[in-house]
């Protein structure tokens, strides 16, 4: 496998990443996992214009223009004949002498590498079912931040329930899940939580809101509750590998009457003419 190591495309077995690496010691930096259709990263530039927001909110300058780094990655995504999966990218504030505070002798490294993967085919047409948990993450949840413990532990605890996702809660609000954003419909309206520091401002929930927009669906971008959660008609998540997802059981309990809903389905069908 080819890989970004900094500003060049080199085998994986030619990578060395230093014990005293601050992404490795500190999780201190940030990443992106963009998806690969036929071959073509799907809104690169608006995950690129994210990964600049999440690296100027934790004072971190990217080594080299973002127009190089844009180039770079399709030429990582060609190298690799990637037809369709994704393309992960991250930026680490360099390697130093372990201690907290910014070194002013590291200088931040890239890395970037492919993940053949196909569309979670199964998972869009049948559902799939989630827990609720108590969201335990930091209060700056729009950085796609590297420390991903609350999102770790959150997961793990919907695995060990059998379930595909953990839909966070915190102060009675719904938030997000651990690695997709939420959306529920009640009656003919769609509810998202807005776009501020409790959840990460996903792109797929940006493409899904202008589909709602463009299809006429009303939409609140109001938090709600775990209990109107419960009474929702329909519940999906989003996310750049999941895309629009149906949830048919949470808590154990069914969503409706636990099949994929009528406006989740027309999402669907509009995302998936984004697509092709
Ligand atoms: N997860 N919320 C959280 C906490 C996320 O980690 C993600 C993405 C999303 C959805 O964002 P987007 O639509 O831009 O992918 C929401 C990525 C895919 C991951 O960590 O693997």
């Amino acid at each position: 496998m080819i890989i970004l190591y900094d500003d060049r495309l080199i085998k994986r077995e030619e990578a060395n990443i230093d014990i005293e690496d601050r992404a490795y010691q500190f999780g201190d930096g940030i990443y992106e996992v963009i998806r690969v259709y036929h071959g073509i990263p799907f809104y690169l530039n608006e995950h690129l214009e994210r990964f600049q927001k999440s690296a100027d909110a934790i004072r971190l300058s990217l080594p080299y223009p973002m127009e190089t780094l844009a180039q770079k990655l399709l030429d990582l995504a060609r190298e690799n004949q990637l037809e369709e999966g994704n393309l992960y990218l991250q930026l680490s504030r360099g390697t130093s002498p372990r201690s907290h505070a910014f070194p002013s002798d590291a200088k931040p490294l890239i890395i970037g590498y492919t993940q053949p993967d196909s569309r979670p085919l199964t998972a869009l047409q049948n559902g799939v079912t989630a827990i609720t948990d108590e969201d335990i993450r930091w209060l700056r949840c729009d950085i796609k931040s590297l420390n991903l413990l609350g999102a770790v532990l959150a997961k793990q605890k919907a695995v060990d329930h059998g379930a595909k996702e953990a839909i966070l809660v915190r102060n009675g609000t719904v938030t997000e899940g651990s690695s997709t954003n939420i959306f529920m419909v009640k009656g003919q309206t769609l509810w998202t939580h807005p776009a501020n520091h409790f959840i990460l401002h996903g792109i797929t929930r940006k493409i899904t809101l202008q589909l709602a927009e463009y299809l006429g669906i009303s939409v609140k971008l109001e938090p709600f509750s775990p209990s109107h959660l419960a009474e929702a008609d329909e519940v999906f998540l989003t996310s750049t590998t999941m895309e629009v997802c149906p949830i048919v059981q949470i808590d154990g309990k069914a969503v409706g009457n636990g099949k994929p809903g009528p406006i989740t389905r027309q999402l669907q069908k509009a995302f998936e003419k984004e697509i092709e």
